[in-house]
C-alpha cells in the first residue's frame, strides 16, 4: 500500500504506511502537527493506534483472537492460566521445565506482608472489592522496591500474579466477615483461589475438579484483549515512569467501569430485574432499541468484535456443559439465552452487528461456582493481569514509548479580563 497524502490548502503531505504481520494497515501520523500545526481528532480513540505490539491480534469482523499467535480457542482448551500467562508476559509457551519454574516462584510469593492485613480491616464491610483491590495492589509499591532492574520488575511480576489472587480472596473475606484463609503451595492457582475464598477454618474443604478447571479457562479467556481501556490505561499511567503497581492499580481501577470490566455483573443484575419483571425480554428489547431511552442491552455489542466474540462462544457451550453437570438448573441461562435469541433475530441489533460479548454468560459461569456477583468484576482482573503487564513490558522495552500525552481542540472562552469579586454579576 501507498504511503498517504493529504493536502491543507496548497500544503501537501506525505505519511508512512505501516502494516502489521497480519496486514493491518495504518498512517504514521507522527509528524502531523510538526508540519502543519494541526492535530487529528478521535474521541474514543476508536480510529487510533497508540503503539505497535506483538501480544495479542484481533479480528472483529472475523471474530478472531490470538495471544501470541495461538488462537483462544486452543489455548482455553489445552491450556492453563499460569502456561498462558507465561505466554503474554514471555512471548512463547513455556517448557515444562520453565512452566514448573514459574509455578513453584508463583506459590512462593502468594503470601501478603502480615501488615497489609491491616488495610483491610480498615475498610468497611460494604466496600466494593475493586476498590480494595486497586488500593492494595497501589500499596503494593510501598513494600517492594520500585523496580528500577529487570531482576526487580521480573520478581515484582511475580508478585503481583502471586498477590492478586491472594488480595482478591481476601477482600471476599472481609466483606463477609470471616477469618482470612492463607494460601496453599499445593494447589493450583485457580484451585488457590476457591480454597481462599470458601474455606473456614473450622472445617475441610473439598475443591471441585470442574470447579477449578473452568475458572482457570474463564481466566485464560479474559487474559489479554489488546489496547482495551484498562490496558491503555496501563500503558499510560507506566508511560510516565510509574511503576508496575502503580500502572495496574489504574488499570484495575479503569477496568472497575460498567462500560467495561463491570459489564460481567451489570448482565446479571439485568437478567434479574428481567426476571423479577415477570421475564418479559421483548420489552427489554424494545427499550434497548429505542433512543429516548438510555437502557441498553448489557452484555452486548463491542468495540471492534462486529460479528462474535469468540469468548462468548467459549463461554457459552462451557456454561451449559458446567451447569449441566453441577446439577445446577438456573433460570438466569434461560433467560439470557431467550434474550439472545430474540435480539440477534432483531434488525436493530444485526444492522448495528451487536452480539453477545464475553460478559454476556461468564456471569453465570461464576454464579454457578458459588461466586458472588460483587467479585465478578474482581475475577476479571484476575485473569487481565498478565496481559497487562506483558502490556506494560512491552511498552517499557518499546524505544518508541514517550510519556502519553494527547492533544485537545480548545472550545472554551477567548481572553477574558480578570473580574474582581465585588463586580461579578450571578450567572443566570
Ligand atoms: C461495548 C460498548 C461500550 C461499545 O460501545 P461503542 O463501540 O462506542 O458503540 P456505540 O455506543 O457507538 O454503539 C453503536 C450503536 O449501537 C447501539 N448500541 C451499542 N451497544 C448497545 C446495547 N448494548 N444495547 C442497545 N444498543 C446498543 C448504540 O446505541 C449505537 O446506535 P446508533 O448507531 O443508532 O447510535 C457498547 O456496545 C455497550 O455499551 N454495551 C453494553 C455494555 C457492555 O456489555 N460492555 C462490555 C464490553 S466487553
Amino acid at each position: 500500500m501507498d504511503n498517504a497524502r493529504l493536502s491543507i490548502n496548497d500544503q501537501e503531505v506525505e505519511f508512512p504506511v505501516t502494516v502489521g504481520t497480519e496486514q493491518e494497515v495504518g498512517f504514521d501520523i507522527r509528524k502531523l502537527r510538526g508540519q502543519t500545526g494541526a492535530i487529528t481528532v478521535d474521541p474514543g480513540f476508536a480510529n487510533t493506534g497508540s503503539c505497535h505490539s506483538e501480544i495479542t491480534f484481533i479480528d472483529g469482523e472475523k471474530g478472531v483472537l490470538r495471544y501470541r499467535g495461538y488462537s483462544i480457542e486452543d489455548l482455553a482448551e489445552h491450556s492453563t492460566f499460569l502456561d498462558v500467562a507465561y505466554l503474554l508476559i514471555y512471548g512463547s509457551l513455556p517448557t515444562r521445565e520453565e512452566l514448573d519454574g514459574f509455578n513453584t516462584e508463583i506459590t512462593r510469593h502468594s503470601l501478603l506482608h502480615e501488615d497489609m492485613k491491616k488495610f483491610f480491616e480498615g475498610y468497611p464491610a460494604s466496600a466494593p472489592p475493586m476498590s480494595v483491590l486497586s488500593t492494595i495492589v497501589a500499596s503494593l509499591s510501598a513494600y517492594y522496591p520500585s523496580g528500577n532492574s529487570e531482576e526487580e520488575v521480573n520478581l515484582n511480576i511475580i508478585r503481583l500474579i502471586a498477590k492478586l489472587n491472594t488480595i482478591a480472596a481476601f477482600s471476599y473475606k472481609k466483606s463477609i466477615g470471616q477469618p482470612y484463609i492463607y494460601p496453599r503451595n499445593d494447589l493450583g492457582y485457580a484451585a488457590d483461589f476457591l480454597h481462599m475464598m470458601f474455606a473456614v477454618p473450622s472445617e475441610d474443604y473439598e475443591i471441585n475438579a470442574l470447579i477449578a478447571r473452568t475458572l482457570d479457562m474463564l481466566l485464560i479467556l479474559h487474559a489479554d484483549h489488546e489496547q482495551n481501556c484498562s490496558t491503555s490505561t496501563v500503558r499510560m499511567v507506566g508511560s510516565s515512569g510509574a511503576d508496575l503497581f502503580s500502572s495496574i492499580s489504574a488499570g484495575i481501577s479503569a477496568l472497575s467501569g460498567p462500560l467495561h470490566g463491570g459489564a460481567n455483573t451489570a448482565v446479571i443484575n439485568m437478567l434479574e430485574m428481567i426476571r423479577q419483571d415477570g421475564g418479559n425480554f421483548q420489552k427489554y428489547v424494545e427499550k434497548a432499541k429505542d433512543k429516548d431511552d438510555p437502557f441498553r442491552l448489557m452484555g452486548f455489542g463491542h468495540r471492534v468484535y462486529k460479528n462474535f466474540d469468540p469468548r462468548a462462544r467459549v463461554i457459552k457451550k462451557s456454561a451449559d456443559e458446567v451447569l449441566g453437570q453441577l446439577g445446577i438448573n438456573d433460570p438466569l441461562l434461560d433467560l439470557a439465552k431467550q434474550l439472545e435469541r430474540i435480539a440477534l433475530e432483531d434488525d436493530y441489533f444485526r444492522e448495528r452487528g451487536l452480539y453477545p460479548n464475553v460478559d454476556f454468560y461468564s456471569g453465570i459461569l461464576y454464579r454457578a461456582m458459588g461466586i458472588p456477583t460483587n467479585m465478578f468484576t474482581v475475577m476479571f482482573a484476575l485473569g487481565r493481569l498478565p496481559g497487562w503487564i506483558a502490556q506494560w513490558m512491552e511498552m517499557k522495552n518499546d524505544p518508541n514509548t514517550r510519556i502519553n500525552r494527547p492533544r485537545q481542540i480548545y472550545t472554551g472562552h477567548n481572553h477574558r479580563h480578570y473580574v474582581q469579586i465585588g463586580h461579578r454579576a450571578i450567572q443566570e
